[in-house]
């Protein structure tokens, strides 16, 4: 399957997506555009297949607290707010789930959080896990934080969970959305 993974254009129909989750239905139909073109607040990359969207990640940034990391990264790091990558949304259409889809979103994810390091500073990406995916992120290496700031207003919680970026690095090397100049 020849899978192109880019920005959403504004243009794009969102109207026939369907997870098998309503909430994610919605918030990819209705918010994920105005989120990008209007207010600023996220990004949505969407995975496209003969034109038709198959699947998207919302990411945002964030921080996290020192105190909220496992333990092994807190004595490496200064006792401050740190800045991460929250991937806010992720989905894929019922009709293409299973075929890796997530997973080209999830590279692409990660080649933002590196070049989000780069520019910026990043220590690695907190997902807002809805119930039932945690091991799917598990897969990835992700592990549970305690509750932080600025999670999801949703019943039932979502878990945050962690994925430091130097683990991104040793398991997919340096993903890049392009080459450097
Ligand atoms: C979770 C989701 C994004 C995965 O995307 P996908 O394109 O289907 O996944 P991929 O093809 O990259 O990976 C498939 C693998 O992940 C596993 N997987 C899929 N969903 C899983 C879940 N919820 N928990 C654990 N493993 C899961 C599959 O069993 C498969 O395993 P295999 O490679 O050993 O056969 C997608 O199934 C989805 O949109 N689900 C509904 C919405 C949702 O739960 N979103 C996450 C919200 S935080």
């Amino acid at each position: 399957m020849a899978i192109e993974v880019r920005l959403l254009g504004e243009t794009d129909d969102r109207s026939s997506f369907q997870s098998g989750d309503e909430q994610l239905n919605l918030f990819f139909r209705r918010y994920a555009g105005q989120n990008q073109f209007r207010h600023h607040i996220g990004t949505t990359y969407v995975a496209v297949e003969s034109e038709t969207i198959r699947g998207f990640a919302t990411v945002t940034v964030g921080h996290v607290e020192i105190e909220n990391l496992p333990p092994s990264l807190r004595k490496k790091l200064p006792d401050y707010p740190l800045p991460i990558l929250r991937l806010a949304r992720l989905a894929v259409d019922r009709n293409a789930q299973g075929k890796g889809v997530g997973e080209h979103l999830m590279r692409t994810v990660f080649s933002v959080a590196i070049e989000l390091r780069e520019k910026l500073g990043c220590v690695g990406v907190v997902v807002d896990a809805k119930r039932g995916a945690e091991n799917y992120y598990s897969r990835y290496g992700f592990v549970k934080l305690e509750v932080i700031e600025g999670a999801l207003e949703e019943r039932p919680a979502p878990k945050p969970m962690f994925l430091s970026l130097s683990a991104v690095v040793q398991a997919f090397g340096i993903p890049r959305l392009r080459k450097p100049n």
